[in-house]
């Protein structure tokens, strides 16, 4: 799958509602050199507040606040889809995104949407997964990073991350071992979509030519 011409970066719009710690840790892969050939071009929130909004600010980014309340779905999307569409974004990172997308608005960019779920899907969609785990009594936990489609936490696996379930550990220490372990592994799965060397077959994204 091609997302920009050959010589210029490929633009992601990432979509927060609260802390950030993906979109820091994205921002920082890029920072460091570890994810080439991309760019943040705008980030944008749907909550006034959120730290990881402050963040951007701070990095000199172009940011955007939608405030949802009060908006039907599909109007609020339609802003939000305009927005990164000025921006010329190519691929659309969800860091914490805290709300459901619109058919509209999935159908506007197809498999050019990425979601992190700190889960190994198709294990425990939806909200508090890492609690769901837990409780479960699974003895491997973990983060996925997929396509998003227009049903919740579905979409394409383009890449996993599986960590131990300790004795030691409670919910809280659960979630914070797996969140380690999406601050590396969002960069990485971006890295591969931005690559182009990648396809989608059937439900699999594979390496080209593999
Ligand atoms: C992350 O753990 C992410 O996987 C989760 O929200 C957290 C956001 O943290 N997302 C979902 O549960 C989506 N279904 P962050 O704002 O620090 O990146």
């Amino acid at each position: 799958m091609e997302l920009a011409s050959k010589d210029s970066p490929v633009r992601l719009g990432i979509l927060l509602s609260g802390r950030g710690s993906n979109f820091r840790a994205i921002a920082e892969s890029i920072r460091a050199g570890r994810l080439k050939g991309v760019e943040i071009a705008v980030v944008i929130s749907n909550v006034v507040d959120a730290p990881g909004i402050e963040k951007a600010r701070e990095l000199g980014l172009p940011v955007k606040v939608f405030v949802s309340a009060g908006l039907k779905r599909r109007h609020h999307d339609f802003n939000v889809a305009a927005c990164l569409a000025l921006h010329e974004v190519d691929l659309v990172c969800l860091a914490g995104y805290m709300r459901l997308l619109s058919p509209e608005f999935v159908a506007a960019f197809p498999n050019r949407i990425l979601n992190i779920h700190p889960s190994l899907l198709p294990a425990f969609p939806g909200l508090d997964a890492q609690q769901q785990a837990f409780e479960y009594g699974v003895k491997m936990a973990g983060c996925t990073v997929h396509f998003v489609d227009e049903h919740l936490d579905h979409g394409v696996i383009v890449l996993q991350r599986a960590i131990p379930v300790h004795e030691t550990d409670d919910a809280r220490s659960l979630a914070k071992r797996i969140l380690a372990e999406e601050h590396v592994v969002y960069s990485e799965a971006i890295a591969r979509v931005a690559s182009g060397e990648y396809e989608i077959r059937g439900r699999r994204f594979v390496k080209r030519d593999s």
